[in-house]
């Protein structure tokens, strides 16, 4: 299979398409982890006029960790699954305690935060830190399950961590964030669940679920 073209297509593509989207100004990994904790369980358009008032709201780390509970709430308020924002705040809080309010460029660090498991540690490793880390949530498994082809059930752990293996392997050096970014781009806008627009994806050529003919068909999930 076409791994290297994979990359590199893939990262053209995105770097002449990407959407200016407010966490894209920069890379301060605050702004970072912000957007991934929204964009969790919400769409990127209904993020966007919340994630601009909690920016101007609580610009910084300590900001946020300062704040009273019920504000950072009330700033919430419409976005449901408030145990992110709670969760949010003890993380800005835990990085004020224990790393003097800088999000520190270690993984391990990263991951014992309060709320980021193991997709949104990747996100800020890679988008706000350039290391290769995989990001792989839904879409990213969506994407490479077509684009090779892979039939393991994307519900099983074991699938996760393999397509997390595969995805590593696929960031070209020195590009983790915009590459990572690249493969939720694909599957946000391009290799959409149930119809996906092939014609302009940038991969279609050598999309193996594509060339079967079988690109609804993947991925394979058993359970809900
Ligand atoms: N979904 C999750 N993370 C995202 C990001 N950084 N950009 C766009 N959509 C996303």
């Amino acid at each position: 299979v076409a791994k290297a073209y994979f990359s590199q297509e893939l990262l053209t593509w995105y770097r002449r398409i990407k959407r200016d989207l407010p966490w894209r100004m920069n890379q301060d990994p605050y702004r970072v982890w912000v957007s991934e904790i929204m964009l969790q369980q919400t769409r990127v358009d209904t993020v966007i006029p919340y994630y601009e008032r909690f920016m101007n709201k609580f610009p910084t780390v300590r900001a946020l960790a300062e704040a009273p509970e019920p504000e950072v709430l009330k700033c919430w308020e419409g976005l449901g699954y408030y145990s992110r924002a709670r969760n949010l705040q003890a993380g800005a809080r835990e990085v004020v305690e224990r790393y003097g309010g800088v999000v520190p460029d270690d993984k391990t660090a990263v991951a014992g935060l309060k709320g980021v498991g193991p997709y949104t540690t990747g996100a800020i490793m890679s988008i706000a830190f350039n290391r290769a880390e995989p990001a792989v949530d839904g879409n990213v498994m969506r994407v490479l399950s077509r684009y090779f082809c892979l039939e393991e059930d994307i519900a099983k752990p074991a699938t996760r961590v393999g397509i997390e293996k595969l995805a590593v392997s696929l960031i070209p050096e020195g590009a983790a964030g915009d590459f990572n970014q690249a493969l939720m781009e694909l599957g946000a806008l391009v290799c959409t669940p149930k119809s996906p627009s092939c014609l302009p994806c940038p991969v279609m050529e050598h999309c193996a679920a594509r060339l079967a003919g079988r690109e609804t068909e993947l991925p394979i999930k058993t359970k809900a």
